[in-house]
C-alpha cells in the first residue's frame, strides 16, 4: 500500500483578485504537494473559491454585475493564476458547483435528523466583512480586529448548530492529538478559546436578505451561512459520501490556513465534522500574515503585492524561492522588493548559480564536457566530508520538510551548497590539471556533478523549473514530478560518458543599485505630479481684480498691503516689494485666489492671494491680457 497525502488550501473570496497572500499558501500547498510525491506518495491537492455570502454581493454590486457574472469571473482568475506560478493542483472545487451544494445538502440534512440543528432567535453584533457574529469579547475598542469598523446589531429567527455539545470532545481530541492544531503557537491559541464556553453556531440566513448561498435542505426560506458551507468544500471535493477519493485520501487530510481564519478551522469544522459522523482531519497547519513594509496590505494604499507582476520581473523561481525562504512558517513575515532582490543576487546567483557554472565549466575544460567515471571515494579527507555532508543534508531536509519548516530545509540546502563551493576551493581542481593529475582530476569533476545533481533534486518541490533545467544540462533529462527520492536521491545518479552543459547563468543578477535609483525616481514622479481632477481645479475661485491701494508694511522687506477692486474690496497682503514699487502698482489688474482662509501676516489681515509667476529676475504680477471688467472669473 502506497502511503497518501491529502493537502488543501482556503477557498478564497471572489471578492478580489489573487494577491501575495494567496500566492503564499497556495504555493506552500504545492511545495508539499511535490516534496510528498518526491517522497513517493500518492497524493491529491485541493484549491478553490469561496463564493456565497453578503461580501461578494457586494462586491458583484459594486462592479455592477450579478453575483454568478462576478464570481465566474474572478474564479476564473485564481484559476488562471495557479498554473502561471507552477502550482499543479489536481481540483478546484467552487462552492457554486452543484457538486458541492449537494454535499452541503445532504451534511445539513443528516446533522438535522441527527439533532444537532435547532431553530432559534438570535441578537448579537454582526461583521458584515467576516460574515459571523461577534461577541463583546471579542471586539477591539468595540470594532472588528479584521476590519477595523464596529459590527452592526442584527435579530433573526435562524438555524443554530449545537456546537458547544461538543467542546469538552474537541478540548480532549486537541490534548491527545499533538499534530492535529500546528504549529504549537496556534494549537495553544485555540485550547485558549476553549476555555471560555462554547456557543452554538448560527447556520443560516433568511433569503429575504441573502439569497445568494444554498438553500437549507429543511427550510428553503433559509439559505446556508457562508462558513457552514465553505469548510465542506474539503470532503465535497472527494465526492464525499460514496467517493473513492474521499475513502482513499480524507484519513490523510491536511489544511492550511493562516491564523485569520483558525477558529473556523479549529473549532466549527471538526465539531461540524463530528456531529456528521465523520472522523476529523489529519492536521491543521496555520502560518502568519505577509505584511507589506510593516503595515497590512491594503488596496486603499495601494500596498497590495499582485504575484504576476513579480513574476514577470524577477523569474517564476526566484519569486517562489524568496516565499519560502523568507517566512517563517507560522510567524509573521515582510515582504519587500529589495529583500527579494538581496536574495535572488545571494542565494541564487552567487551561490546555486556559481557552484553549476563553475561545475559545468570546469567538466567544459578538463573533461572534454563529458560525465567522467564515478569511483567511490576513499581516503580524500575533503571527499569524504563532501559525501557526509550530502547525507546529513538530505535528513535534515527531509526533517525540516514534514515539519513544515520550509527555511529550515533550505538552509540546510543552502549549506551544501556553500561547502560544495568551498570543496572547490579546497581540491583546486586547475591545480589537479596543472599537475596532470588527471585520475583525481574526474574523479572530483564527477563527484561535484552528482553533488549539483542532489541540490537539483532537493530543489524540486520549491523552484521545479530550475531543478528541471539543471537535470537537462546535467544529461539526465526529467521531469520534476518524475523525480523519486529513493532513486534519485542517491550519489551516484548519473551516467557515465554524457554530455553536460553549461549554458547561460540560471539565475541572472539584479543591478540592486540601478533598482534602487529607478525606484527612488518613480517616488518623486508619483509624489511630485499629483493629478487633480477638473472638480478639484474648479474649487479655488480665481477672479480679475484691480489693485486700487498699495503701501509698504513697516518692517518688513517683502509685503505690501494692497486694495484690490474685485466687485468688493479685498484687503490682500502680497510678497512683492522687493519687486515693484507701491506708487506703480495702483491701476493693475490682477488675478486674485478669492476663497483662500484669511491669514494674519505681520498683524496685517490677507483676505487673499494675488497671483504671480517666479521668474529669473523674481516676481512677476500676473495680469489678464487686455482690460477686462473687475470680478471676471478665471477658469
Ligand atoms: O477567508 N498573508 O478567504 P480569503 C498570508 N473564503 N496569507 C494571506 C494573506 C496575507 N497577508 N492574506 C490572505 C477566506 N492570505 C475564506 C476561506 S476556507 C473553507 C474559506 C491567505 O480570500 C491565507 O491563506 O479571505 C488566508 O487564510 C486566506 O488567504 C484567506 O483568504
Ligand atoms: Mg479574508
Amino acid at each position: 500500500m502506497t502511503k497518501k497525502f491529502y493537502i488543501t488550501t482556503p477557498i478564497y473570496y471572489v471578492n478580489a483578485p489573487p494577491h501575495i497572500g494567496h500566492a503564499y499558501t497556495t504555493i506552500v500547498a504545492d511545495v508539499l504537494n511535490r516534496f510528498y510525491k518526491l517522497m513517493e506518495y500518492e497524493t491529491f491537492f485541493l484549491t478553490g473559491t469561496d463564493e456565497h455570502g453578503d461580501k461578494i454581493v457586494q462586491a458583484a454590486q459594486e462592479a455592477g454585475l450579478s453575483p454568478k457574472e462576478y464570481a465566474d469571473k474572478i474564479s476564473e482568475q485564481f484559476q488562471k493564476t495557479w498554473p502561471r506560478l507552477n502550482i499543479s493542483y489536481d481540483y478546484f472545487i467552487r462552492t457554486t458547483s452543484l457538486k458541492h451544494q449537494r454535499v452541503v445538502q445532504y451534511v445539513l440534512q443528516k446533522v438535522y435528523e441527527a439533532g444537532d440543528i435547532y431553530f432559534g432567535s438570535y441578537r448579537g453584533l454582526y461583521c458584515i466583512g467576516c460574515e459571523r457574529f461577534y461577541t463583546e469579547r471579542e471586539l477591539v475598542d468595540g470594532k472588528c480586529p479584521d476590519h477595523d469598523k464596529p459590527p452592526i446589531v442584527r435579530e433573526e429567527d435562524n438555524y443554530f448548530f449545537s456546537m458547544s455539545k461538543y467542546q469538552s470532545w474537541l478540548i480532549e481530541y486537541i490534548e491527545q492529538n499533538q499534530n492535529f492544531i500546528t504549529p504549537e503557537r496556534y494549537r495553544n491559541e485555540v485550547l485558549g478559546f476553549l476555555r471560555e464556553p462554547l456557543e452554538d453556531l448560527c447556520i443560516s440566513r433568511p433569503k429575504e436578505r441573502l439569497d445568494w448561498g444554498i438553500p437549507l435542505p429543511f427550510d428553503d426560506r433559509y439559505v446556508t451561512y457562508v462558513w457552514f458551507d465553505a469548510l465542506i468544500n474539503y470532503i465535497s471535493a472527494l465526492d464525499y459520501p460514496h467517493g473513492e477519493l474521499f475513502h482513499k485520501f480524507w484519513p490523510v487530510a491536511h489544511h492550511l490556513i493562516a491564523k485569520d481564519i483558525l477558529k473556523p478551522h479549529a473549532i466549527y469544522w471538526p465539531t461540524m465534522l463530528k456531529a456528521a459522523g465523520i472522523q476529523p482531519y489529519q492536521s491543521l497547519h496555520v502560518h502568519g500574515y505577509w505584511k507589506i513594509e510593516e503595515g497590512k496590505m491594503s488596496k486603499s494604499k495601494g500596498t497590495v503585492v499582485r504575484p504576476l507582476d513579480l513574476v514577470s520581473v524577477y523569474g517564476l523561481d526566484a519569486f517562489r524561492y524568496f516565499l519560502m525562504r523568507e517566512m517563517v512558517f507560522g510567524l509573521d513575515a515582510n515582504f519587500s522588493e529589495e529583500a527579494l532582490i538581496q536574495r535572488l543576487n545571494a542565494d541564487l546567483a552567487n551561490d546555486l548559480g556559481n557552484l553549476f557554472s563553475r561545475t559545468s565549466a570546469m567538466v567544459q575544460k578538463f573533461s572534454g564536457g563529458i560525465t567522467p567515471k564515478w569511483i567511490t571515494p576513499k581516503g580524500s579527507a575533503h571527499d569524504e566530508d563532501m559525501l557526509k555532508k550530502c547525507d546529513e543534508t538530505k535528513k535534515a531536509y527531509v526533517v525540516a520538510m514534514e515539519g513544515m519548516e520550509f527555511h529550515k530545509a533550505l538552509i540546510a540546502l543552502w549549506e551544501l551548497i556553500n561547502r560544495a563551493n568551498k570543496y572547490i576551493d579546497e581540491v583546486a581542481p586547475w591545480e589537479l590539471a596543472k599537475k596532470g593529475d588527471t585520475e583525481r582530476l574526474s574523479h572530483v569533476l564527477r563527484l561535484l556533478l552528482e553533488v549539483n545533481h542532489l541540490v537539483a533534486v532537493l530543489i524540486v518541490p520549491f523552484m521545479p523549473d530550475t531543478a528541471e533545467e539543471i537535470f537537462r544540462r546535467l544529461g539526465s533529462p526529467k521531469r520534476a514530478f518524475d523525480v523519486l527520492w529513493s532513486r534519485d536521491a542517491t550519489i551516484p545518479a548519473l551516467k557515465e560518458g554524457s554530455p553536460i552543459e553549461k549554458g547561460e547563468p540560471l539565475f541572472p543578477r539584479v543591478d540592486l543599485e540601478a533598482w534602487r535609483r529607478r525606484k527612488e525616481k518613480e517616488v518623486k514622479t508619483v509624489e511630485e505630479r499629483k493629478l487633480i481632477s477638473i472638480e478639484e481645479f474648479q474649487k479655488i475661485e480665481l477672479v480679475v481684480g484691480t489693485i486700487v491701494e498699495a503701501e509698504r508694511i513697516e518692517k518688513s522687506k517683502k509685503l505690501v498691503k494692497l486694495k484690490v477692486n474685485i466687485g468688493e474690496t479685498r484687503q490682500v497682503v502680497a510678497g512683492i516689494a522687493e519687486y515693484y514699487d507701491p506708487s506703480e502698482l495702483v491701476g493693475k489688474q490682477v488675478v486674485l485666489v478669492a476663497n483662500l482662509k484669511p491669514v494674519k501676516l505681520m498683524g496685517v489681515e490677507s483676505y487673499g492671494m494675488v497671483l504671480a509667476a517666479g521668474g529669473p529676475e523674481g516676481l512677476v504680477l500676473v495680469s489678464p491680457e487686455r482690460p477686462i471688467p473687475v470680478g471676471a472669473i478665471v477658469k
